[in-house]
């Protein structure tokens, strides 16, 4: 057995090398060498990686059924964001830009009807948001669901602040129309920062990083022979929108807030005049 500094990485690769399954192998193979190059070239005395194995001990001690703190540090390493563009450029072709999920999509959304409130338009800058969903061709998607979530006009996501609403505020399960179209009513959310009381906290403020993500909702759209689809609309002007702490911002995602000042949609819509109106069509991929 040659137990040299040379033949350290070797070894372990060869550890492997009879793994059944050959995706895990390939995995576990390549996972060794980067890691060993990278142990490599930091060169750590066993203190300074006692202290990394300490760090993942208590991200994994901050991880239950409701807080995932190893995805929000592969959120802010951008390795999240990464994985969804590698998998979303193989699939869906053609198809409106997908992005991260996020941790707030904890509990289910209430289903609603199209013209719904989502949350109080009384409380933040009212607002009418319409679109349809779409084929890569442009033809509708009738009966596709789509499902919305969003922060507050504060930045706080309703299971944030339990103590002053109800869970499923800034939330709805719509069904699109036979035009493939979806509206309802809400508010422009507000950016807001990313958890921070946990590891991921103590990285950002070590690194002099900032935790905020500009103003948006979420959005997953399906339909039956469609690949599903989970993205964002990004609130055109919000602070962040160039330096997301996520990494998930895409131009293309990126919507105008517009007032619009007509007393007569604005009744038609149950909204105040003068009030916001955002657009967003989401195109699906077909599943071959
Ligand atoms: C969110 O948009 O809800 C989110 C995404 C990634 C990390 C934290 C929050
Ligand atoms: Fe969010």
């Amino acid at each position: 057995m040659d137990n040299s500094l040379d033949q350290a990485t070797d070894i372990v690769v060869e550890a492997f090398a009879n793994t059944p399954n050959l995706r895990l192998r390939e995995t576990l193979i390549s996972l060794t060498r980067h890691l060993h190059d990278w142990v490599r070239e930091i060169d750590p005395t066993m203190d300074e990686w006692k202290v990394a194995i300490d760090y993942l001990t208590r991200t994994g001690h901050m991880c239950d059924d409701k807080r995932q703190e190893f995805m929000l540090l592969s959120d802010v390493f951008g390795v999240t964001n990464l994985v969804d563009q590698l998998e979303s450029r193989k699939a869906n072709d053609g198809a409106t830009e997908t992005t991260v999920l996020g941790p707030f999509h904890m509990v289910q959304s209430p289903r609603r009807d199209l013209g719904a409130a989502i949350m109080s338009p009384k409380v933040g800058d009212p607002c009418w948001v319409a679109g349809r969903v779409l084929n890569i061709d442009g033809t509708p998607i009738p009966g596709a669901t789509i499902d919305v979530w969003q922060a507050d006009d504060q930045g706080f996501y309703d299971v944030q602040i339990l103590d002053e609403v109800d869970v499923g505020v800034g939330r709805g399960l719509f069904t699109a129309d036979e035009q493939g179209s979806f509206y309802f009513r809400t508010v422009v959310p507000a950016p807001y920062p990313i958890p921070t009381d946990g590891p991921v906290g103590e990285l950002l403020m070590a690194t002099n990083r900032h935790p905020n993500r500009p103003a948006h909702v979420h959005f997953i759209a399906e339909a039956q022979g469609y690949h599903s689809l989970t993205t964002h609309m990004f609130v055109e002007g919000s602070d962040w929108i160039e330096a997301d702490a996520v990494f998930a911002t895409k131009r293309s995602l990126v919507v105008p807030f517009s007032w619009v000042d007509d007393r007569t949609s604005a009744a038609e819509k149950g909204l105040p005049n003068p009030h916001r109106e955002a657009r967003f069509d989401i195109h699906l991929a077909r599943m071959s």
